[in-house]
């Protein structure tokens, strides 16, 4: 059942090219190039009316909620706030029949984001579900569901599930700047071609991983591990550092790099693992710099970058390159590296990279 794969956690980091086609498939329409959701059929006074939209999530998907934020307001100008469940179910959000709060869970069962859902349905907003699990209780309770393909996944680590939310995420972004005729049909036709073409980029990353399983194997000694980004590239930091906690057990932090000097850099040493992300060509100089404050104190640099941006060997001790796609879309592909470097230093490890202690695969306890 793991199809040659030693754990089912590579098995799924593997499959999240077919995950990401079948998500797609069926909600583009090939004659217009245009997204459709049909499970969504909203008209345009329907979206019109949404002044707000909130994201309501746990762990993983709250990353993914991350990209939903910025997604949905670079593409509609409508303002998202996203927010951990256990958070946003206990402060009396603000919430009412103008507000579409969109639920985001792989297992569909999560007892804080189902909770949430609960609350902002009560409080007359519309709610939408993008949820893995057909028949779960979250797709089932949501006004509407945009189900994820990703099939099964099965362990703890979340990887296909969370690339096929954001690949979601995107999609409905398009798909409101349609209703709200935000989007010129050439744009519309340039970012589906880009999406498009992810898989096969996934593939290319994938099928080149001896290095970054080399890296996964050289940081396994390490006291803490930091992970920095800017912009989009903070909130996949952030997922790549709860990956690395989860299954190697390594302290890691992720910041905004901009935040550096508000007290994190008093935690850089001789030889401290940095993973920093540069996918976003307007902040490279900006990550540079940021580069050159932790190198200064003896950090050890990895930069994964596209693969343009070759100026970036300059600074850093190691170069993970990615191939080039739109600067909102590469997260679907900086993150798999950083899912291969969790996978393989939890191996080097030896622990049990499917089932990591203290935790479980489906959270129903508040
Ligand atoms: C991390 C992970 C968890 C889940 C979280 C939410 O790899 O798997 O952080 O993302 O427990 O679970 P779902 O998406 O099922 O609501």
């Amino acid at each position: 059942e793991k199809n040659g794969f030693d754990h089912f956690m590579l098995k799924e980091i593997f499959e999240q090219p077919k995950a990401l086609e079948k998500t797609m498939a069926g909600r583009v329409d090939k004659e217009t190039n245009e997204v459709d959701f049909p499970e969504l059929a909203w008209t345009e006074e329907q979206v019109a009316k949404w002044d707000k939209v909130h994201i309501v999530a746990c762990g993983t998907a709250y990353h993914a909620g991350l990209l939903g934020k910025a997604a949905i307001e670079e593409l509609t100008r409508t303002p998202v706030d996203v927010e951990v469940a256990s958070e946003f179910r206990y402060r009396n959000p603000i919430v009412n029949e103008n507000t579409l709060v969109i639920a985001v869970s792989q297992s569909g069962e999560t007892a804080d984001t189902l909770a949430a859902l609960r609350q902002s349905k009560e409080l007359g907003a519309k709610t939408l579900s993008i949820t893995n699990v057909v028949g779960s209780s979250i797709s089932r309770e949501a006004d509407n569901v945009i189900l994820t393909l990703a099939g099964p996944e099965i362990a703890v680590a979340s990887t296909k599930a969370y690339t096929t939310q954001v690949l979601s995420f995107y999609l409905l972004g398009i798909y409101l700047a349609q209703k709200k005729k935000q989007i010129t049909p050439e744009q519309n036709a340039q970012y589906m071609a880009a999406l498009q073409e992810v898989p096969e980029q996934m593939e290319e990353i994938l099928f080149h991983n001896d290095e970054i399983k080399e890296y996964g194997e050289s940081i396994k000694d390490a006291k803490s591990v930091f992970f920095l980004g800017r912009g989009i590239d903070t909130a996949v930091a952030l997922e790549g550092s709860l990956k690395l906690k989860e299954i190697s057990y390594i302290h890691s932090e992720a910041y905004a790099a901009g935040e550096l000097k508000h007290g994190t850099l008093a935690l850089i040493e001789e030889g401290t693992p940095i993973i920093s992300l540069l996918t976003q060509e307007k902040l490279y100089d900006k990550m540079l710099g940021n580069i050159k404050e932790v190198s200064a104190r003896g950090a050890n640099v990895l930069g994964v970058t596209m693969r343009g941006n070759v100026k970036v060997t300059q600074y850093v001790d190691e170069t993970c390159f990615i191939p080039e796609t739109y600067s909102l879309f590469t997260p679907l592909l900086s993150v798999l590296p950083l899912q291969l470097i969790s996978y393989y230093t939890s191996l080097a490890l030896g622990n049990d990279v499917d089932k990591p202690r203290n935790l479980a695969k489906s959270v129903t306890v508040e």
